[in-house]
C-alpha cells in the first residue's frame, strides 16, 4: 500500500485550487438515475469515490462519459456526462457498498424511477456503525415497501411513491439526500421537518430544481416538495468543497504559514472561519475565496474549544483537523464530537507524534505542546488521516503515513497541491 512521507517543520506559502465537493458530487451523480436525459456535472473532482459510484452507476445503466477537463490546464475540475436513458440494473452490490456507504444514495433514485431497488447494507465503519434506519423510514414514509434480508435493502414502491410530512428525529445528511430525490418524483407534496442544511444538500436541491423537480425551503431546516411526472436533464457546476477549504486553512495556521484558497467560498464555512480567527489564523475574503495566514505573526497559535453539530455547525469532518491543530496550541482545548459515536481514531496517532489528548467519551481535552515529533503513523478514516498530515507538516523531523488510499478518497492531488506551498511532501509507491 502506498505510503505518504513528509518533513515537517516548513511554514507553507502559496495558492491552492479547492475542488468540487466529493460530498456533493456524491449525490449528484446518484441523481442521473432520476431521469432519461443528461447531467453534465462540472467541478468534478478526481477522487477514489468518484470512481467507485462511477462503477456503481455503470452497473444500473447510466451511460457515463468523462468530457475531459474544463478550464485553466484541466485542474478546474473534470467534466462528467452522466445518462440513464434505461434503468438496467437494480441492485447495488456489497462488494461495492463496503467501499463507500454513499453508494446508499442510489436507493431513493431507483425507488423513484424504477419502482424497485437492492442495496447491500453499508455496515459501518472507522467512525461508527453508521445505521441507514432513517434512510429507510423516510423512504417507507414515502409509500416504499422495504424488507432486509441476507444483508440487503429489499426496497419494492410498485405503485410508485406518494407524498407525506416527514420529521426526522435526528438530522442526518444521506437521509434527507434520499428522501427529497425520491419525493421529487413521488405523487403529490412532501414536507421535510428537521432536514439537513449542508451545503452539499443546497448543491443537489439546486440542480434538481433545474432538472425540473419544484422544491422550496432550499438551505433551511424545511424541505417542501412537489413531485413531478418527469424530470429533465441539467448542466450543474459542483459547490466547492468546504473541508478540503478548511483543512488547507489549517494547514496554514499550523505550519504559520500563508496559503491563498481559490474557487472557494467563505460562506460554506462561516462557523469554521470565526473558529480558526479565535486561534489567531488571518482570514482575508478574496474575490475567489480567501487568504489564510499567520505569516509574520509570532504570538502563539490561541486554544480554543469546539463542538460539531450539523451544519450551520463545526462540521465533524474538520474534527480531527482542528485536533491536530490544537495539538500544537499552548494552553487547554476542549474537543467535542457529537455526531459520530467514534471518530476519535486519531488521537491514538497523533499522541505517537507527542500530543497530549486524553479522551473523556465524547470529549477530547487536548493540553497544547511547544512541538510534535515526526512518526510512522497510520490512517483510520479519510479524515483522521489528513489531520495526521497536518501534523505532519508541522513535526520536527519525518513524518510516514500508512494506508493512504484512505486521502485518496477524498484529497485531490493532495501531495501537489501541498508541494506547490513549499511542503515536503511525497507518495512512495507500494514496495518502493
Ligand atoms: C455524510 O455522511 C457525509 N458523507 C459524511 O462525510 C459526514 O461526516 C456526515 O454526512 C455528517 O456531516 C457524505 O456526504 C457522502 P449522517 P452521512 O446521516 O449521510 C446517524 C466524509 O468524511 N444516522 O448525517 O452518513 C449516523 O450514524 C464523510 O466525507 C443514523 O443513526 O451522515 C451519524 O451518527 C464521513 N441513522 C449521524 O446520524 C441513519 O439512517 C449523522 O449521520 C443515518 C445516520
Amino acid at each position: 500500500m502506498d505510503q505518504i512521507r513528509i518533513l515537517g517543520g516548513k511554514p507553507l506559502s502559496g495558492t491552492i485550487r479547492i475542488s468540487g465537493a466529493k460530498n456533493a458530487a456524491l449525490p449528484l451523480m446518484a441523481a442521473s438515475l432520476l431521469t432519461a436525459e443528461t447531467i453534465r456535472l462540472s467541478n468534478l473532482p478526481h477522487l477514489a469515490d468518484i470512481s467507485t459510484m462511477t462503477d456503481l452507476l455503470a452497473q444500473l445503466g447510466v451511460e457515463i462519459r468523462m468530457d475531459g477537463l474544463a478550464g485553466n490546464g484541466g485542474h478546474a475540475g473534470r467534466v462528467l456526462s452522466l445518462r440513464a436513458g434505461a434503468i438496467a440494473g437494480t441492485t447495488a452490490p456489497y462488494d461495492l457498498v463496503r467501499t463507500m456507504r454513499a453508494s446508499v444514495l442510489v436507493l431513493g433514485p431507483l425507488l423513484a424511477r424504477a419502482g424497485r431497488a437492492r442495496v447491500s447494507l453499508p455496515g459501518g465503519c472507522a467512525i461508527g456503525n453508521r445505521p441507514v434506519d432513517l434512510h429507510l423510514w423516510a423512504l417507507s414514509e414515502l409509500g416504499a415497501e422495504i424488507e432486509l434480508a441476507d444483508g440487503y435493502i429489499d426496497a419494492r414502491a410498485p405503485k410508485g411513491l406518494r407524498g407525506a410530512d416527514i420529521v426526522f428525529p435526528r438530522v442526518s445528511v444521506g437521509a434527507t439526500e434520499n428522501a427529497m430525490m425520491a419525493a421529487a418524483l413521488a405523487e403529490g407534496e412532501t414536507v421535510l421537518a428537521n432536514a439537513a442544511r449542508e451545503p452539499e444538500i443546497g448543491d443537489l436541491a439546486d440542480c434538481l430544481v433545474e432538472m425540473g423537480a419544484e422544491i422550496e425551503g432550499i438551505g433551511t431546516g424545511v424541505l417542501s416538495i412537489r413531485g413531478v411526472e418527469s424530470l429533465g436533464g441539467a448542466e450543474h457546476a459542483i459547490v466547492p468543497d468546504r473541508i478540503e477549504t478548511g483543512t488547507y486553512a489549517m494547514a496554514a495556521a499550523i505550519t504559520g504559514g500563508d496559503i491563498e484558497l481559490k474557487d472557494t467560498r467563505c460562506d460554506l464555512l462561516d462557523g469554521v472561519l470565526d473558529k480558526l480567527r479565535e486561534t489567531g489564523l488571518n482570514i482575508t475574503p478574496t474575490d475567489t475565496g480567501f487568504r489564510a495566514s499567520r505569516a509574520g505573526d509570532n504570538r502563539p497559535l490561541s486554544a480554543v474549544d469546539v463542538e460539531t453539530a450539523p451544519f450551520p455547525g463545526f462540521p465533524t469532518d474538520l474534527q480531527a483537523q482542528m485536533m491536530a491543530l490544537m495539538s500544537v496550541a499552548p494552553g487547554a482545548s476542549v474537543i467535542t464530537e457529537t455526531v459520530f459515536e467514534d471518530r476519535f481514531m486519531h488521537v491514538s496517532e497523533l499522541a505517537r507524534m507527542g500530543a497530549d489528548i486524553t479522551v473523556d467519551g465524547a470529549s477530547a481535552r487536548v493540553l497544547g505542546v511547544d512541538k510534535l515529533i515526526g512518526a510512522e503513523v497510520m490512517a483510520t478514516d479519510l479524515r483522521a488521516s489528513v489531520s495526521l498530515v497536518l501534523a505532519g507538516l508541522a513535526a520536527e523531523g519525518e513524518t510516514v503515513i500508512n494506508r493512504v488510499y484512505h486521502l485518496d478518497r477524498g484529497y485531490e492531488r493532495l501531495e501537489e497541491k501541498l508541494s506547490a506551498c513549499g511542503a515536503e511532501i511525497e507518495r512512495i509507491k507500494d514496495g518502493q
